[in-house]
């Protein structure tokens, strides 16, 4: 269909000042008087509305009086013209009106809570909040991508229906065909007898595939949806969520770290020159001092911490925590907030964690306590990345897995990799949702996502 996108309207203004265009969107707002009507034009490709000026000498009162409604569809024909006040602004000569909108529209008020939008994921990207927040979010996609596609990785697609539960927490969601019934004598039978002639479910974390592909492949990177069925009713959990995961050979925790803090540094220096409009949106309206943030993050170092140390530290900061902080217990969000908004004010890699509290994969220290594992904490949100140098030792993987009791026969093809041609190599997992959150100050994870998927709601 011949029309003009809003985007390039406002772009190349100057090309198109003083020529007949056709541009098709949505009403967000309308004012009407005797002589002349107002509509604010929004066809998704700009943040910016194009009012639309019709001059009721020029175009009759049937044309006009249908497309006076919030939320309908139109296209429309007119001059480009420039304008002190907005810029640029359109002198209509005809509309046509492609769906109309009755009044139980409910975007009809100028500004909804963020909460009354959640319960009509259908509509809200009409809004100007969520036409922000999936372009930073379509931009740091393409900016990730931009950024493995320039550095060598290639980009593999991982299974998102699998047999082993990567990151071990019991947290897989099942995918079945038929349901347990009492013919089946045991689980082993009832298993046997499914789809997949093995129980199966949806993937936590693409790595264990990753990995195999970087060991062939050299470096790969993964950016898919991953599943967890976790009971975690909070603003940074999703129960489909996506993440992106590269996977490195030769190359040990350190070098990991470097990649991260230089790939976060890549993406939010891309977005920022991509969405200048949605981020200056986003820090005037839910972050202020957002952009200088932002800027600050791309332009200074990253800070780093031991596990032990930062025990240390959250000791003795005398706060008063609610779960108490002892040597070998989980950080919680609390005192990663602490850490890395409180005490370091800036993107924090805490590493080496006790191995216990940590996945089995990860490389086992020569302390045997601790893991060569980070996580990347950031103000405001707390973890966003999960990484590690990976075991690369056959014996000291096997143990590490029997250790938690699980089933080797289940990992035999992830076994063998460290059986034929092992190095050493390191990967991380970053949760999209999460630096979707920490660039635009969204509060909730619920508000990055198209259709939402948490614990006790679809
Ligand atoms: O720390 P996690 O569990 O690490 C892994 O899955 C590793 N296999 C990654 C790797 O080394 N390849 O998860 C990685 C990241 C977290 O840091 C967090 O940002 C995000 O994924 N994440 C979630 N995001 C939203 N909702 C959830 N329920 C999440 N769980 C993890
Ligand atoms: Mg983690």
């Amino acid at each position: 269909m011949q029309h003009t996108d809003i985007r390039l309207l406002f772009k190349n203004g100057e090309e198109y000042v003083g020529k007949q265009v056709t541009v098709c969107g949505w009403v967000r707002t309308w004012r009407d008087s005797k002589s002349i009507a107002f509509i604010e034009l929004n066809d998704g490709t700009a943040l910016k509305n194009l009012q639309l000026v019709i001059e009721k000498s020029s175009v009759s009162d049937e044309a006009v009086k249908p497309a006076l409604v919030v939320g309908a569809a139109l296209k429309v024909d007119g001059k480009f013209i420039s304008s002190e006040r907005n810029g640029y602004e359109m002198s209509v000569r005809s509309i046509e009106v492609f769906g109309g909108c009755p009044n139980d529209y409910p975007l009809q008020k100028k500004h909804h809570t963020l909460e009354f939008l959640r319960t009509i994921p259908h509509l809200r990207p009409r809004t100007r909040f969520f036409e922000a927040v999936f372009a930073v979010r379509s931009a740091l996609a393409f900016a990730i991508h931009k950024y493995f596609n320039g550095h060598g990785y290639k980009y593999v697609h991982t299974p998102i229906i699998t047999g082993s539960d990567c990151e071990g927490a019991g947290e897989m969601f099942r995918v079945t065909t038929h349901g347990w019934n009492s013919e089946y004598k045991t689980e082993q039978e009832y298993f046997a007898a499914d789809f997949f002639g093995a129980k199966a479910g949806l993937t936590v974390s693409g790595q264990l595939e990753g990995e195999c592909a970087a060991m062939g492949l050299g470096k790969i990177y993964t950016f898919g949806p991953t599943f967890r069925a976790e009971h975690s009713n909070t603003t940074r959990h999703a129960a489909e969520f996506w993440q992106i995961e590269p996977e490195v050979c030769f190359c040990d925790l350190h070098d990991i770290i470097e990649i991260a803090e230089d790939f976060i540094k890549y993406i939010i220096k891309d977005v920022m020159e991509s969405c200048p409009e949605e981020l200056a949106f986003f820090d005037e309206r839910i972050e202020k001092g957002l952009l200088a943030k932002l800027k600050s993050v791309v332009e200074s170092d990253f800070g780093k911490i031991t596990y032990t140390e930062a025990v240390d530290v959250l000791k003795k900061s005398g706060k008063e925590f609610k779960y108490p902080v002892e040597w070998g217990s989980d950080l919680q969000t609390e005192h990663e907030r602490y850490l890395t908004e409180e005490y370091f004010k800036k993107p924090l890699f805490v590493t080496n964690y006790p191995a216990d509290i940590k996945a089995f994969y990860m490389k086992q220290n020569p302390d045997g306590k601790t893991v060569a594992a980070t996580d990347l904490l950031v103000p405001g949100i707390g973890e966003i990345i999960g990484c590690s140098e990976r075991e690369g030792d056959l014996d000291k993987l096997k143990s590490a897995m029997l250790k938690r009791n699980m089933p080797l026969e289940s990992y035999t093809e992830y076994l063998d990799t460290r059986k034929y041609g092992s190095v050493p190599h390191s990967g991380f997992g970053l949760g999209f949702e999460r630096i979707i959150m920490y660039v635009t100050g969204v509060q909730n994870i619920r508000d990055t996502l198209l259709y939402p998927r948490t614990v006790g709601g679809l």
